[in-house]
């Protein structure tokens, strides 16, 4: 009986441990459960954060300023006509000047009026703004004059090809940036 007793109580015993890692697995197993889930919920948030930061940061980029077809051309318009004085007057270092203002002008239609088909057409100018830029390292006024009417109208081919024909682009005839002097800069 006595032995029949202790049988019965290892048998507990082992039950009772056979419960006890039984219990430990599964409560193991609820913990693991919620740390998936909490960092489940974790990483979900963090991806609803960033997605609104890049919401805004396109929200932001519509609305940053960028200006127009027109403005540029209305930017190579007045270098095109400084252009022209610096040359008459035969400042080299001026006209240099504005020719790279030209040339950062055409990139920058290049580079921020991709939406326009006609920008790809900028590079029009290029042959006329570099013959300028070699008329300019020489020195050379008739050359220059000869080139400018050359970039002149290379303006107006472009305005013609993209149906603007009616803009009109000519050698200046009075020079409206009365506030410039465009003689060669005299210490
Ligand atoms: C891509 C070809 C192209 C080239 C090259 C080009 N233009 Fe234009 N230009 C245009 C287009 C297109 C317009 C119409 C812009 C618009 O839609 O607002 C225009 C418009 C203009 C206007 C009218 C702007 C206004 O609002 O009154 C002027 C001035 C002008 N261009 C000057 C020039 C000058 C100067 C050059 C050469 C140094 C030149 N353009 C070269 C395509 C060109």
């Amino acid at each position: 009986m006595r032995i029949l007793r202790e049988y019965e109580f290892t048998i507990m015993k082992h039950f009772e441990l056979y419960r006890l890692s039984h219990f430990q697995l599964i409560l193991h197993f609820c913990a693991w459960v919620i740390m998936g889930f909490a960092s489940c919920k974790d990483s979900s948030e963090k991806i609803q954060v960033l997605q609104y930061q890049i919401d805004s940061l396109k929200q932001q980029l519509a609305e940053t300023y960028k200006p127009g077809f027109g403005e540029f051309m209305n930017s190579l318009q007045q270098h095109h006509e400084k252009l022209w004085y610096a040359g008459q007057n035969e400042n080299w270092k001026l006209a240099a000047f504005e020719l790279q203002e030209l040339q950062e002008v055409a990139s920058d239609i290049e580079k921020y009026q991709t939406q326009r088909a006609e920008s790809k057409l900028i590079t029009m100018i290029k042959p006329a703004l570099d013959s300028l830029d070699q008329s300019v390292q020489e020195a050379n006024k008739t050359k220059f004059i000869n080139q400018y009417h050359f970039l002149t109208n290379s303006c107006n081919r472009c305005h013609q090809t993209t149906q603007f024909e009616f803009n009109v682009v000519k050698i200046p005839e009075t020079n409206k940036f009365s506030n410039q002097d465009f003689r060669k800069y005299q210490r």
